[in-house]
């Protein structure tokens, strides 16, 4: 019988945790024997004295062991991909790349997160879709990726359901941008939905939970060695995160700029990164092809538009409405115009993404509720040329009031500069 004081204060002390008591720890907790409380001072004792090695392994396989697994290629004889972002404002690239690999005949199955702290969460922005089911059962999933080639859904009473709690507290808790959490977060919903090959998104930048490259390479390299050691092949992308991804930022916003994408109308840099994490997804699968095979495939999709098919029918699968004139709307949209004329030298991303959570796009607490409809569109991003007067951004708001205080936190977001600043790739660096 554990005592969770005992090992949270031996954690806060700086001692380390055996292996078993990890697991009695989350498993108890996911049984509901431990109450939030403890586990909300664990994590942050965990936050400030960090993990070893062997702790991040131990939690990791307690997190995957908290539910049932799937074996989907062996249930599908395919193998079966995967994608995860550790966490951006405007991150809406699973939305398509789910839809491009699918649509190249490569059976995507993910397990997703909704918003931690000011970054969005994939399994809000599909709730934004009117209908649209997250909880599926484990074997919906895989008849799911079967037919239709393509399932994205929640951390369920079966599956990972420690990652499901521990991913509310953590939220809540400022206990979010610790490596070991984040990398046992991510890894342990990639082992249980039980893809075969995974690319990860690794985000650095203001807007990241990782700050800088050096760190974020940290986490890429303990999530690959996490993955290794389940068998899985895995790929790991360094990313941009200085600045939002696409200019919506916001659940519905950005489900309709991953439709503008599928369409090939989206912009450049969430294109740039979907076909390169499509292009890393197809050469990893089975079709037997190199990446840039199989970023021309992606590409290819794209244009004849059999990923926006793939995507109309994975929405109707999973209960939703595909049409575009159902994501909802918020009542007030308020412009913000540039103060002076020169080029966009930076577009803080955190900013950003801290007023569309104040707008009501993200939780403050763990069972609030979500506005799908509101959010922030970055009309103008880095590097472009604006003129005194022209709209910077947009302001999606339930209110006046909210309108008002987000329209201030996204003008200083933006710094206006007399000279062109330098560019700088989306994909950063990729290790493997
Ligand atoms: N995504 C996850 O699934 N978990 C994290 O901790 C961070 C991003």
């Amino acid at each position: 019988m554990i005592r969770p004081a005992e090992l949270i204060q031996r954690k806060r002390d700086g001692g380390e945790l055996a292996a078993d008591e990890l697991a009695e720890l989350m498993l108890a907790y996911a049984r509901g024997e431990v109450p939030d409380y403890q586990i909300a001072a664990f994590l942050m004792a965990v936050y400030f004295r960090g993990l070893s090695e062997a702790e991040t392994f131990a939690l990791t396989d307690a997190m995957v062991r908290s539910g049932e697994t799937i074996d989907l290629g062996t249930r599908l004889g395919r193998r079966v991909v995967d994608k995860h972002s550790t966490g951006g404002v405007g991150d809406k690239a699973s939305l398509v790349v789910g839809p491009v690999v699918a649509a190249c005949g490569v059976p995507f199955g993910k397990m997703s997160g909704r918003g931690l702290g000011h970054t969005g969460g994939t399994l809000d922005k599909l709730e934004s879709i009117p209908g649209f089911r997250v909880e599926l059962s484990a074997r919906e999933f895989i008849d799911q990726v079967r037919e239709v080639g393509l399932a994205i859904v929640g951390q369920t009473a079966d599956l990972v359901p420690a990652d499901r709690q521990l991913y509310a507290l953590r939220d809540v808790t400022a206990t979010v941008d610790n490596v070991s959490l984040i990398a046992a977060s991510i890894m342990s919903k990639k082992i249980a939905a039980g893809a075969d090959a995974i690319v990860l998104d690794v985000k650095v930048g203001d807007g990241a939970f990782m700050k800088t490259v050096a760190d974020a390479r940290v986490l890429g390299e303990t999530m690959i060695a996490l993955g290794r050691a389940a068998g899985r092949d895995v790929v790991c992308e360094l990313t941009d995160m200085d600045q939002p991804l696409g200019h919506a930022v916001g659940n519905a916003l950005e489900v309709r700029e991953a439709l503008a994408t599928l369409r090939g109308d989206g912009p450049a840099d969430l294109r740039e990164l979907v076909l390169d994490a499509c292009a890393h997804l197809l050469a990893l699968s089975d079709l037997g092809i190199d990446h840039a095979e199989g970023r021309r495939r992606a590409e290819q999709a794209v244009l004849d538009g059999t990923a926006l098919a793939a995507y109309e029918r994975w929405v109707r699968a999973q209960g939703g409405d595909p049409d575009e004139e159902g994501l909802p709307r918020a009542p007030l949209i308020r412009e913000i115009f540039a103060p002076r004329s020169g080029y966009v030298g930076r577009l803080a991303a955190l900013p950003v993404g801290l007023a569309a959570l104040h707008l009501g796009a993200g939780r403050r607490r763990k069972d609030d509720p979500i506005d799908h409809a509101v959010g922030v569109v970055c009309r103008r991003k880095r590097g472009d040329r604006v003129e005194l007067g022209e709209v910077l951004a947009e302001v999606h708001a339930r209110d006046e009031a909210t309108a008002r205080e987000a329209c201030e936190s996204v003008l200083a977001a933006y710094e206006l500069v007399a000279e062109p600043p330098q560019t700088r790739p989306i994909v950063l660096d990729t290790l493997a």
